[in-house]
């Protein structure tokens, strides 16, 4: 039985509300109620935790995020909040009172192809603009973060070279299907095309001096992995000690299910009759069997921590190959990518193998 003393990992999306556009996430059409959303009430009710990250929807459209961030940092040792960065004042008003606050800027590319992806007016420099903003009020966890479609995925060393310049952080995913993004139709096309873009990314980043870099190589082979449908290259351990709660206060496992998925509610209940109640234990037994495969950082960094061995097995041998190779990484050590390339697999299959309703219904 899990237990409540122990500190756990938590995101809590404030709200439904969005702004943008996005073309890969359709959040903004299935709105909460500005009534409906989680109070300080139900907030004041969640465990202790290691980290927590604040997301949406488009969080900064709540004008009382400073209110929940005051709450959450009584509770929290970290707090990352998630963010298209429309709202520059809103952002820069948080962070004048909460410096130590991590902030992550989705950008989905260089200019043109971002404002594409995004459908914010002027959203690229908008972004942009508030994270200079945020250096120069002496933020240290700020970077980007990006989610790599076949549209922009010829971006993605670029937009890390800027981070880099910047001395930012560089977040990465790809495109999931789940009830959380509203989206079941998400699919990589040019699979081969997207993992040579991710080969040259984690390339740099082994080639880099930083260890956090190294590890962030890891995790982009894993979307390499993730990208070709298969099996995820460490166990998913959500709700366990991991877990998510939604504006209206229900406690999830993840936000990779097709369907959402309660372990109860916390407006109703205390923290203790949701985590140790019979329903947690239901949606617990599920995720030990489910087969969604996803790779995203919510689920994958508590993994890589308590899976420690293996991330740094694959880092030391790629820190060796780097000494002697100008590439120490190729995606073809993947053999799924050999047996592309070398047409043992066709598109086909790999896209059976994909959460995309289009080809398969794959339950959670
Ligand atoms: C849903 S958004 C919520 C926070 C904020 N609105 C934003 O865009 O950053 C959280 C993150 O999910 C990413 N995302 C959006 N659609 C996605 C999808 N279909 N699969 C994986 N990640 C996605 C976004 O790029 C963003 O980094
Ligand atoms: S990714 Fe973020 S900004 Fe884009 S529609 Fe979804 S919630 Fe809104
Ligand atoms: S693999 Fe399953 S349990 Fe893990 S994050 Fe995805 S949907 Fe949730």
């Amino acid at each position: 039985m899990p237990n409540n003393e122990k500190k756990l990992n938590g995101t809590v999306i404030v709200t439904y509300r969005c702004n943008a556009r996005c073309n890969m996430c359709n959040r903004y059409k299935e709105p909460s109620r500005p009534e409906d959303e989680i109070t300080i009430e139900t907030i004041k009710k969640l465990p202790r935790m290691y980290f927590t990250n604040i997301t949406g929807g488009e969080p900064f459209i709540r004008e009382d995020l400073k209110e929940i961030v005051r709450e959450l940092y009584k509770k929290s040792d970290r707090i990352v909040i998630s963010t298209n960065g429309f709202f520059t004042d809103r952002i820069i008003d948080l962070a004048k009172e909460f410096p130590q606050v991590g902030i992550r800027i989705s950008i989905e590319g260089l200019e043109k192809t971002n404002n594409e992806i995004r459908g914010l007016e002027n959203g690229y420099q908008r972004g942009y603009q508030t994270l200079l903003k945020l250096r120069e009020l002496g933020l240290k966890d700020i970077g980007f973060g990006m989610t790599v479609q076949d549209k922009n995925a010829p971006d993605l060393v670029k937009l890390y070279d800027i981070s880099d310049e910047l001395g930012m952080e560089f977040a990465t995913a790809s495109l999931h299907n789940s009830f959380y993004f509203v989206e079941s139709h998400n699919v990589i096309r040019d699979r081969q095309m997207v993992a040579e873009n991710f080969e040259q990314l984690i390339n740099k980043l082994l080639k880099s001096k930083s260890p956090k870099k190294w590890f962030r190589a890891y995790f982009n082979h894993g979307l390499i992995n993730y990208i070709y449908g298969q099996k995820r290259l460490l166990p998913c351990d959500m709700s366990f000690d991991t877990f998510f709660i939604d504006p209206f206060g229900d406690v999830m496992p993840c936000n990779g299910t097709k369907n959402k998925e309660v372990m109860g509610n916390l407006n109703q209940s205390t923290w203790d009759e949701v985590w140790n109640g019979e329903q947690a234990e239901v949606v617990r037994k599920k995720v030990r069997c489910c087969e969604r495969q996803c790779w995203m950082i919510g689920s994958v960094s508590p993994a890589m921590h308590k899976y420690i061995w293996k991330p740094a097995w694959w880092v030391v041998r790629h820190k060796i190959k780097s000494v002697f190779s100008k590439k120490p990484y190729s995606m073809y050590e993947n053999k799924i990518c050999r047996d592309y390339r070398d047409g043992k697999v066709t598109k086909e299959q790999l896209d059976q193998c994909s959460t995309c309703e289009f080809h398969n219904d794959k339950q959670s």
